[in-house]
């Protein structure tokens, strides 16, 4: 039997979890409390932690958790930039979930865009209230217009693909163009001057770590609209309201968001919200915020746990090798993954 500390529990998580552990003789212990220094402990008597994206795996944890005699962490998520890999180098063994359903972030993508640009989210509130106006609610078509995707990877292939259903012209960059695409590649200072519509789908990185501020967003079309389902430390996003009070962000779709961790997947409503700068992006009737919702459909569900059981089970039944192991060397997984025939440590 192998026993797994499964942090930040929600109820969406079980049925898919325990289907396939049942598979498979392995027993989830849900923890409604995410995984930090003070919580470590509860992980005591667990072969395994299973973790998702707003769960802390630094050093001092990592340490916490191997001395309790963890040496598996399981990610439940493709971004792992909430891990200190190095740090885990030599002690904890770290997998994630590489792709579970590109199309449900994509189109999660695409369906913020609409909205915003179509007011679908205004007309709706109205129609509830038998408010049949259009006063206010003027949009416009994609059809034509410049999109720019930053990151052309599994998600933002997809979203392109979307994209050019709708008769957009698309644009892209990417630290690492895809060598057998037709994309446009461009840099990002043309991207950013061309754009109508920005869309997000590149990995946080100290590298890309407010890759959207003042700076790119002065280099902005007038009335550019930015998307953002990646993650929120993209966007700096006191420079993303100033560029929204200027008008010179027309709109902005956000699922992600910087300080999200204490914030999202809760039900806060009839609390005081203590981010003052989110009730503010909030306010704006030119921003739709989702709370980290892009990945959410049953196939996305079902496949996150199917591949974060059969990561466990690498890890205890094939040598130990596990092609969703993240690299603590190299930092390039995909290369890891050509190469690797033996473990890491
Ligand atoms: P991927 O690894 O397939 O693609 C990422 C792309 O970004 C690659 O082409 C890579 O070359 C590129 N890239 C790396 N560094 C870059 C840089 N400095 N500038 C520009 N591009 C760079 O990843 P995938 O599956 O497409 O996911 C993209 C991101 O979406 C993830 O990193 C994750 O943060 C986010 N995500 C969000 C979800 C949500 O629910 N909102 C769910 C799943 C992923």
């Amino acid at each position: 039997m192998i026993r797994v500390a499964f942090y930040d529990a929600k109820e969406y998580d079980r049925p898919s979890f325990e289907r396939f552990g049942r598979l498979h003789d392995m027993q989830f212990h849900f923890l409604e409390t995410k995984l930090n220094e003070d919580t470590a402990d509860l992980a005591k008597g667990c072969d395994v932690v299973c973790v998702f994206v707003n769960d802390t795996v630094n050093a001092a944890v990592i340490d916490k958790l191997y001395a309790l005699g963890i040496r598996l962490i399981a990610l439940r998520s493709a971004g792992y930039n909430n891990v200190d890999v190095r740090a885990a180098f030599g002690k904890i063994h770290v997998v994630h979930v590489p792709a579970y359903s590109p199309y449900a972030v994509a189109e999660h993508a695409m369906a913020l865009l609409l909205t915003s640009v179509r007011r679908i989210h205004k007309a709706y509130n109205r129609t509830r209230d038998f408010n049949f106006a259009l006063n206010g609610l003027v949009g416009f078509d994609l059809h034509g217009k410049t999109v720019g995707v930053i990151g052309t990877g599994k998600i933002g292939r997809i979203f392109i693909d979307i994209c050019r259903g709708f008769g957009m012209h698309v644009i892209a960059y990417d630290r690492f163009p895809a060598g057998d695409s037709d994309i446009e590649y461009v840099s990002l200072n043309e991207l950013f001057a061309r754009s109508d519509i920005i869309s997000l789908h590149c990995p946080l990185t100290e590298e890309t770590r407010h890759l959207i501020g003042t700076e790119a967003i002065g280099k902005m079309k007038k009335g550019v609209v930015i998307v953002n389902t990646s993650r929120g430390g993209l966007i700096d996003a006191e420079a993303l309201l100033q560029g929204i009070k200027a008008r010179k962000v027309g709109a902005a779709c956000l699922d992600v968001y910087e300080e999200e961790a204490d914030i999202f997947f809760e039900d806060r409503s009839g609390h005081i919200l203590n981010d003052d700068l989110l009730s503010r992006l909030i306010s704006m009737p030119n921003v739709i915020v989702t709370s980290h919702q892009a990945f959410l459909t049953e196939e996305a569900l079902s496949n996150i746990a199917e591949t974060t059981v059969s990561n466990i089970l690498s890890y205890f039944d094939n040598d130990g090798i596990c092609d969703n192991e993240l690299c603590y060397r190299c930092g390039n997984i995909e290369r890891c993954k050509k190469e690797r025939k033996e473990r890491c440590f």
